[in-house]
C-alpha cells in the first residue's frame, strides 16, 4: 500500500517542493493549509488541479491544537512533515508572541496530536521538524554541525530551539521515530519575495527591464551558506527513511555574503549592482546574524545526501525565473499580457 504523508506548510517553498518529491514517490500526499482571504496556493497549483489531484488540501493551523489533533487521527498519516512556521526573521522581531505561538508552541500541539493517535492506534507516525541554522546564531563555533551549541539572535530563532529539543524531547520520552533536520538557508524561484536572495532577484530583473529603479536592502556584509530548496527537501525524506530517528545539519558548506549575491545577480544582467543598490536602515535587525556555515558530513555519510545545484546554478535559476516574470509584468502594463500568472517554478 502507498505510504501516506501530511506536510503542514505545504503552500510555503519548501513545502511545494515535498509535495512533487513526495508524489514522486508514491505517496499519497495530503497538505495543511491555512484560511486566508486569498487563495495563497500559487505554488502548488499544478498539485492540487486536474483530473487526478496529487495533494489534497486539509484546512487547519498549528495555533489550533484540536483541528490538528482531528485530521491526524482522521489522516493516520505513515509521515508527518512539520514546514509550517512564521518563518521570516526580520518579522519574528515585531510579531514575537505570534512567532513564539506557530513557531514554537504549534510543533507541541503537532506532537501531542501524533502522540495521542499513536498511543490510541498503535500505528508509528515519523515526524520530521524543519529546525533552522538560525539557532546558531551569533556562532559559537565555525563551521556549524550538529554539536554546536545554539546561540539564537531573533525570537525566532528562539522559538526552532524550543521546537527542535522539544522534538528530541519527544523522541526519548515516548518513543517517538521524530527526527531533526538544520537545514541551512535554501532559496530557488518559488521563495518569498521578502528573503534577500529572491529579493535580490526580483529586483535586479526588474530594473533590467526599466520597472523599477533601485533596490533597497539592509546590511551587505551578511554572510551565508545558501543551497537550492528542491535538494533540500531530498534530505528531509531520507531522514524519515532511517532505521532510528535522528538530527542532520543539511548545508553547501560554502560562504558568500549579500553582497556577493547582489554582485554575482546584477553582473549576470551586464548591470553594476553599485549603481543601484541602496541601503536602507530599516532592513537591519535589532540583532544580526553575521555569519552562518554548515558541516553537513554526518549527512553525507549517513544519508548519501549532498547538494546538487552549485550557487551559479542557483542564481541562474532565479534570474531566469524573475525575468520571465518581469517581462510578464511588462506586458501587463503595456496590456499585451499573455498570462497574468505568475511562474512556479
Ligand atoms: P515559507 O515559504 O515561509 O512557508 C511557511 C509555511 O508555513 C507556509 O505554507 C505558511 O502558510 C505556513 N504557516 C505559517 N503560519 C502557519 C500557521 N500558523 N499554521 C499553519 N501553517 C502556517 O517557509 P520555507 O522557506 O518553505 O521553510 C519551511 C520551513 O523550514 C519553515 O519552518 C522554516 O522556518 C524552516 N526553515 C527554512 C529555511 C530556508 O532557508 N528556507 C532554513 C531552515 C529552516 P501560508 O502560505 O498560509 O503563509
Ligand atoms: N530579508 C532581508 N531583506 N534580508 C536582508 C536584507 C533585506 O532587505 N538586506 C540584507 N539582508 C540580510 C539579513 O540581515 C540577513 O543577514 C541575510 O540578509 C539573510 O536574510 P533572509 O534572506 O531574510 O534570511 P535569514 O537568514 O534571516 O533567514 C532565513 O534562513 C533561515 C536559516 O538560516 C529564513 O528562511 C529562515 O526561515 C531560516 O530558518
Amino acid at each position: 500500500m502507498n505510504k501516506r504523508a501530511l506536510i503542514t506548510g505545504v503552500t510555503g517553498q519548501d513545502g511545494s517542493y515535498l509535495a512533487e518529491l513526495l508524489y514522486s514517490k508514491g505517496y499519497e500526499v495530503h497538505g495543511l493549509r491555512r484560511r486566508s482571504s486569498t487563495f495563497g496556493t500559487e505554488r502548488i497549483e499544478h498539485l492540487i488541479f486536474g483530473e487526478e489531484p496529487k495533494l489534497q488540501l486539509h484546512y487547519g493551523d498549528l495555533s489550533d491544537g484540536n483541528g490538528l489533533m482531528r485530521l491526524i487521527r482522521e489522516l493516520e498519516p505513515d509521515e508527518v512533515y512539520n514546514l509550517a512556521a512564521q518563518s521570516h526573521v526580520r518579522v519574528s522581531f515585531d510579531q514575537p508572541t505570534y512567532t513564539a505561538d506557530t513557531t514554537a508552541v504549534g510543533t507541541l500541539r503537532l506532537l501531542e496530536a501524533i502522540r495521542d493517535v499513536q498511543d490510541d492506534t498503535g500505528k508509528q507516525i515519523r515526524f520530521y521538524q524543519a529546525s533552522s541554522s538560525e539557532m546558531f546564531g551569533k556562532v559559537v563555533e565555525t563551521p556549524q554541525k550538529e554539536t554546536t551549541p545554539f546561540y539564537p539572535r531573533s525570537p525566532y530563532g528562539v522559538a526552532k530551539v524550543y521546537s527542535h529539543w522539544i522534538t528530541i524531547n519527544y523522541r526519548e520520552s515516548y518513543d517517538l521515530h521524530a527526527s531533526c533536520g538544520i537545514l541551512f538557508n535554501h532559496e530557488s524561484p518559488r521563495r518569498g519575495e521578502t528573503f534577500v536572495t529572491r529579493k535580490i532577484t526580483r529586483g535586479a530583473t526588474r530594473i533590467k527591464l526599466g520597472l523599477q529603479d533601485k533596490l533597497f536592502l539592509g546590511n551587505l556584509d551578511a554572510k551565508r551558506d545558501w543551497g537550492f530548496a528542491g535538494d533540500y527537501v531530498e534530505a528531509m525524506w531520507r531522514m524519515l527513511q532511517q532505521d532510528k530517528p535522528d538530527d542532520y545539519v543539511v548545508a553547501t558548506n560554502e560562504l558568500y555574503s549579500v553582497r556577493d549575491f547582489c554582485e554575482k545577480t546584477f553582473s549576470r544582467l551586464d548591470l553594476d549592482y553599485r549603481k543601484y543598490v541602496e541601503i536602507d536602515p530599516r532592513f537591519y535587525r535589532p540583532a544580526e546574524v553575521e555569519l552562518l556555515l554548515g558541516d553537513a558530513t554526518k549527512a553525507l555519510t549517513q544519508l548519501h545526501w549532498k547538494p546538487q545545484t552549485s550557487f551559479d546554478q542557483l542564481v541562474d535559476m532565479m534570474c531566469e525565473n524573475d525575468l520571465a516574470m518581469a517581462q510578464n509584468e511588462l506586458l501587463l502594463t503595456s496590456g499585451n499580457a499573455p498570462s497574468s500568472k505568475r511562474s512556479a517554478a
